[in-house]
């Protein structure tokens, strides 16, 4: 497969555009093909059943765009559907994960940490996060936040009706005491404002993004697969066309994308 072969990449929406635009000023000479899986948005109250299912119809579209590595941008398939996503994309094409680089990164800055997490349902009860977190002696305490990522789609970021729910999160103080909050949702970075607005100053919220595209940087360098120059656009797709994810890619990556709608049925 050619070094200017994409890099494809989903989430249910334009969360994982968070990391797109990370990669973006990682690795400038790559190409990227982005998939937003609006019909089945939010995927945070999916089960593992449907997660999986989107997961593999997504990774065998971005197969056929000839992507030559996976970002799964999302912490809810990232959770629940990373096995099914590397059995699609085999063994000649890297898949990288934006839980393990973070949980990775937090341990080894920080080896004797207490950890916060906030992220949707789907990805806190599958437990992938604790499991990782003892597995490298690290402790974490979790909760699932479903109100936000529907919302920061719908383009409620930086107002007060986000102000608002991140503040019921944070009602009761239960993170005030820890070193590092995890976003663990990649819609979470557009209200990292008023989640810091809820926090002591001296915890530290990770920088999801930029820990992840240094990941796929490493690992691209590693197989020798890095670009050496652009050599197409990017590609922006939906499931459905919705007027929120338009006007929040734009928002996000500071300019309006052409945005191409291929329906689930032709995806399956
Ligand atoms: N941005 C995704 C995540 O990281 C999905 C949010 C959702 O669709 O519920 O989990």
């Amino acid at each position: 497969m050619s070094n200017n072969a994409p890099i494809g990449m989903f989430d249910s929406g334009i969360g994982g555009l968070t990391i797109a635009k990370a990669l973006m000023q990682r690795l400038p000479q790559e190409s990227l093909c982005y998939l937003g899986d609006t019909a089945h948005m939010p995927y945070g109250d999916k089960s593992p059943e449907r997660l999986k299912e989107y997961a593999v119809g997504i990774t065998k579209r971005l197969m056929d765009l000839g992507c030559k590595a996976v970002v799964v941008a999302c912490n809810s398939a990232s959770s629940n559907a990373l096995d099914e996503v590397r059995a699609v994309a085999g063994p000649e094409v890297p898949v990288i994960d934006v839980v393990s680089p973070v949980v990775d990164w937090a341990v080894s800055h920080n080896p004797c940490g207490e950890f916060a997490l906030i992220g949707t349902r789907a990805t806190v009860q599958s437990g992938l996060y604790d499991r990782l977190f003892s597995a490298k002696g690290g402790k974490v305490t979790s909760l699932a936040t479903p109100l936000l990522a529907s919302a920061i789609e719908e383009g409620f970021h930086n107002g007060t009706i986000s102000k608002a729910v991140v503040e019921a999160y944070f009602a009761d103080g239960w993170a005030a005491e820890k070193d590092a909050m995890l976003l663990a949702c990649t819609h979470y970075p557009l209200v990292k404002d008023e989640i810091c607005a809820q926090l002591p100053s001296q915890v530290v919220v990770v920088d999801t993004p930029a820990i992840v595209s240094e990941r796929a940087a490493k690992v691209l360098s590693e197989r020798g697969a890095r670009a050496s120059a652009k050599t197409q656009s990017d590609r922006f797709e939906v499931t459905d066309w919705t007027q929120a994810f338009a006007d929040g890619a734009a928002h996000i990556l500071g300019t309006s994308v052409d945005l191409f709608e291929v329906p689930w049925s032709e995806i399956q």
